[in-house]
């Protein structure tokens, strides 16, 4: 949606390096030698710089090495890692992102990394060499990630090449695979960033039809997308209960991808993300400080959406998931005005359940349960997980930065949640634990649709829960304290978060 800003990725292969800045590691007390074992034949003043005299390795510490001008590479940024028994892939992929933004503002169009040099620590730390270029691959995309379509246009310089720097033999084809797939999850997170750090006046419900429209053209993948009257006739009444005071018009968004290769009637990953515009809290109208980070209310939807667009870019390498997937994205807003809902109102939900709104600012699961109930009715999922910036409760429980992961099958949330931690989006699973259901009982009603402030992301996995049928492997992912960040690899804003792990169980055995 934003213009194009790529960063590309290429191999040279020695003998061919030439760049205008070459990035390399250096623990506690490494000199030239260690850090720039590779780098040095193209640079081969490197070993006598006069700057290493004053550099250590120290964590965090940085060093700008310059060689002479008419050499094929006559710049050096070594960056300090401390010790390796304290150090983490983590910590790396910081490091890395910090290094390619430090180009980045000195001007630069192009840089390099030795692979090989730095992969001696990857090995350290028992990581393969694939692995390892892949994340440092994904830490430099991430990293120069900005959203800057709503500035005024600059002509600020952007590093444009990353060149990974390898001899012959490191050069292999699993390892271009590896760069590729970081490549294809980079665009998948970035286009996430897009939607959510997009303002609520832009990124309409319609806008992120269009979007998701747009993604479907181009990849190939087929969309339906419902209007307010087919969301009516679908008798999705929990849905419409939270867009009944916007003058927005509501979407209902589902997307289904079928590799060619696998079975028609193979059972799909059925992906649900919520998608709310912009959040007021409607008549239980929420306070007005911070109030705009609800325009990120959409960040579940905007995973979703990711997803697809990551598995587009693989499927163009050439690399399939293990089954179908299937998208649904409802969109709305959540507004208060003379005809929103008001506490106490009643609505029959898909399913037939009806449910007494207590609360109009737990709206996000009054849209889940209908999106739930449509992808029970229509598909028979293999494995359906929806993603949600659901409860403020999740912050309080984890922390920010970090997800909660809930299934009735503990193995099933213990596995997405180590998946999802390696693959460096921060999860914790959290209970369903049953006997909390009472909270939710209603006086009038079937259930209510929210609990007591205790456990509030528990009852909210409750809520969703009565909606969905036992048989199934159905995993509830809270976002809401995942959705921001800022650190080296995430300007301050949206994260993308949930688009690895969404893309990694389209790929589960
Ligand atoms: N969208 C919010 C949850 C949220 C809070 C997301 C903070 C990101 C950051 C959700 O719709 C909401 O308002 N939840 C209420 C539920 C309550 C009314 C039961 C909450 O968490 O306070
Ligand atoms: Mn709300
Ligand atoms: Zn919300």
């Amino acid at each position: 949606m934003t213009e194009e800003k790529n960063l590309d990725i290429e191999f040279q292969i020695q003998g061919q390096w030439k760049t205008d800045i070459a990035i390399a590691f250096a623990l506690e007390g490494e000199g030239a030698d260690d850090a720039c074992h590779f780098t040095q034949t193209a640079a081969p003043w490197l070993s006598i710089a006069p700057q290493w005299r004053d550099f250590h390795g120290k964590k965090d510490e940085h060093v700008l090495l310059y060689g002479p001008p008419a050499m094929d590479i006559s710049r050096c940024m070594v960056l300090g890692l401390g010790e390796s028994k304290d150090l983490s892939l983590e910590d790396i992929r910081m490091a890395f992102g910090k290094a390619v933004s430090a180009c980045q503002d000195l001007g630069l169009e192009h840089a390099g990394v030795d692979i090989v040099s730095m992969a001696r620590i990857g090995a350290k730390l028992g990581i393969a060499k694939d692995a390892f270029a892949k994340e440092l691959a994904l830490a430099a995309k991430l990293a120069l990630y900005s959203c800057d379509a709503y500035r005024k246009k600059s002509e600020k310089p952007r590093l444009r090449k990353l060149f990974f720097l390898l001899d012959d033999d490191f050069c292999d084809d699993s390892l271009k695979q590896a760069v590729r797939f970081a490549e294809a999850e980079a665009k998948g997170i970035c286009l996430a960033r897009d939607l959510a750090n997009a303002p609520s006046n832009v990124m309409t419900p319609s806008r992120f039809a269009e979007e998701a429209q747009n993604v479907a053209n181009y990849h190939n993948f087929s969309a339906k997308i419902l209007g307010r009257e087919e969301i009516s006739a679908e008798n999705m009444n929990a849905f419409l209960a939270v867009t009944k005071g916007s003058a927005e018009e509501p979407r209902f968004i589902v997307l289904e991808y079928r590799p060619h290769h696998i079975a028609e009637d193979a059972k799909p990953a059925v992906l649900v993300g919520k998608g709310i515009t912009f959040d007021t809290g409607g008549i239980c109208l929420k306070p007005s400080a911070g109030m705009e980070e609800m325009k990120g209310d959409m960040s579940g939807a905007a995973a979703v959406l990711g997803t697809f667009e990551t598995l587009g870019r693989l499927a163009m390498n050439g690399v399939f998931p293990n089954r179908p997937v299937i998208g649904i994205m409802p969109l709305c807003e959540n507004m208060p005005s003379g005809t929103a809902t008001k506490p106490g109102d009643i609505v029959f939900a898909k399913a037939g359940k009806s449910v007494e709104i207590i609360n109009t600012d737990a709206e996000g699961r009054l849209i889940l349960i209908d999106a739930l109930t449509y992808a029970q009715e229509n598909y028979q999922p293999e494995y359906l997980v929806d993603i949600a910036t659901l409860t403020g409760a999740c912050a309080v429980a984890l922390g920010e930065g970090a997800a909660g992961i809930f299934s009735c099958d503990e193995k099933l949330s213990k596995k997405v949640a180590d998946r999802a931690n390696a693959l460096f989006e921060r999860a914790w699973p959290l209970p369903v634990w049953k006997h909390l259901s009472k909270e939710l009982k209603s006086n009038v009603a079937d259930m209510k649709n929210c609990g007591s402030r205790y456990g509030g992301s528990l009852t909210a996995c409750l809520f969703l829960k009565e909606f969905v049928s036992d048989d199934i492997n159905w995993v509830h992912i809270d976002m809401a304290a995942a959705d921001n960040a800022d650190n080296a690899l995430n300007p301050k804003g949206a994260t993308g978060y949930g688009v690895r792990t969404l893309t990694d169980i389209c790929f589960a055995e």
